[in-house]
């Protein structure tokens, strides 16, 4: 249930010409490298200790609960997604049956968590929680869906990394409402037909892209979580605000927006960062001075880019003028491993426009001189753009 995404080959042709063999990875495929970068990340914990990571640390998680919104209608953000969702939930009531099953899908820190604990409270339902990773025999499985009542929600965080026999498993219990328990081994086994009371599952997964087919198809309802608008993460910022006690100015908030990198997670965390500065420094009051002050502390700047990721744009625009620059040559610059360089930095260097990942290696755009205070080159091509001469 791992493997990697293939690697693109450019397409025949493609290669020969050095132009459009240039072009950019495609966005999907970036989607689902980035995915599963995170998910190494998350195992190794390469990402832990980063004030911008995505991933949920110990501090995070302790206060997220007092954080998240506990209702749809105070769901910030994700318009559509919540439209569909309240469309779906209440016609489920009003039917007095249990919804379809919803696949929640997209990068961490958006609220897919928060989303499917909303979901369970527009129900009125409970909700059991458990992981893919948690799973790790069928039988963990059907213990949890056989001592389900009707209407329950069950959330699967982190789907895609089910095992295959319970993923199976869960093929029939989504379709039909019923698992086959297995009794015994060998030629001997046999399948005992349980039946099971009837449920609505939630999954959330950072690599939609991936799930098998067959699993993919059973979810009724779909919602793909996108980065939130500066507009979107003031009001998250300054409802969290609101929850912690904090005494946000609006300019305050509006700094912290752009650097939060379009996730909430991220924001929250920021804004508690900045209250500690601002109660050690300061009177406690979160402006924009404040806010500014603390984040050129923790060395994250206006685009939410920290150390390593500015590292990593420096040695490519100074050392190299721009590249192309090959992967483990810019981790011996930045003096890190060339994990750490793929999985934690580049992904959101690559996002925000700042880098471009090409068959020949590592090329800064002109967007990252820009942010670096320097003037591109004139010969600087956008980077998938073919140039005069290719
Ligand atoms: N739309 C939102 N409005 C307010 N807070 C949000 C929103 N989305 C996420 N958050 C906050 O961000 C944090 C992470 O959300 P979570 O649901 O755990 O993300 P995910 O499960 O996608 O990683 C939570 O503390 C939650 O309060
Ligand atoms: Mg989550």
């Amino acid at each position: 249930m791992t493997g990697r995404p293939a690697n693109r080959e450019p397409a025949t042709g493609e290669a020969a010409t050095g132009g459009a063999a240039d072009r950019r990875i495609a966005e999907d495929e970036l989607e689902a490298r980035e995915a599963e970068a995170l998910d190494r990340a998350r195992a190794d914990r390469t990402d832990a200790d980063r004030l911008v990571s995505p991933l949920a640390d110990a501090d995070d998680r302790a206060i997220e609960s007092a954080l998240r919104p506990k209702r749809l209608a105070d769901f910030v953000g994700q318009q559509r997604v919540r439209d569909q969702l309240s469309l779906v939930l209440e016609s489920a009531v009003r039917r007095g049956r249990p919804p379809d099953h919803v696949l929640l899908s997209g990068p961490p820190g958006l609220g897919k968590t928060t989303i499917a604990m909303i979901i369970a409270a527009e129900l009125g339902m409970p909700m059991r929680i458990t992981s893919g990773p948690a799973i790790e025999r069928s039988g963990d499985l059907a213990a949890v869906l056989s001592t389900l009542s009707e209407g329950e929600v069950v959330f699967i965080d982190e789907i895609h990394r089910l095992a295959r026999p319970a993923e199976e498993m869960l093929y029939l219990a989504m379709e039909d409402f019923r698992v086959d328990v297995v009794v015994g081994k060998g030629p001997g086994a046999t399948a005992i037909p349980l039946e099971i009371a009837p449920f609505t599952l939630v999954g959330a997964t950072t690599r939609s892209g991936l799930l098998p087919a067959p699993l993919r198809d059973r979810f009724g309802f779909t919602a793909h979580m996108d980065f939130y608008r500066p507009e979107e993460l003031e009001i998250i910022i300054r409802r969290s605000a609101g929850l912690l006690g904090v005494t946000l100015r609006d300019d305050g908030a509006t700094e912290l927006a752009g650097r939060c990198r379009g996730t909430p997670r991220i924001a929250n965390r920021l804004l508690r960062r900045v209250r500690d500065y601002a109660e050690v420094k300061g009177d406690g009051v979160v402006n924009r001075a404040v806010a500014r002050a603390a984040l050129e502390l923790y060395e994250v700047d206006e685009q939410g880019l920290d150390r390593l990721d500015r590292a990593v744009l420096e040695a490519l625009v100074l050392r190299y003028d721009g590249g192309p620059v090959g992967l483990s040559t810019l981790a011996v610059i930045v003096g890190e491993e060339a994990e750490t360089v793929e999985v934690v930095a580049e992904p959101f260097l690559v996002r925000r426009g700042l880098l471009a990942r090409t068959p020949r290696g590592r090329v800064a755009t002109p967007a990252a001189w820009q942010h670096l205070g320097l003037t591109p080159p004139e010969s600087t091509p956008a980077p998938g753009l073919p140039t005069l001469f290719d």
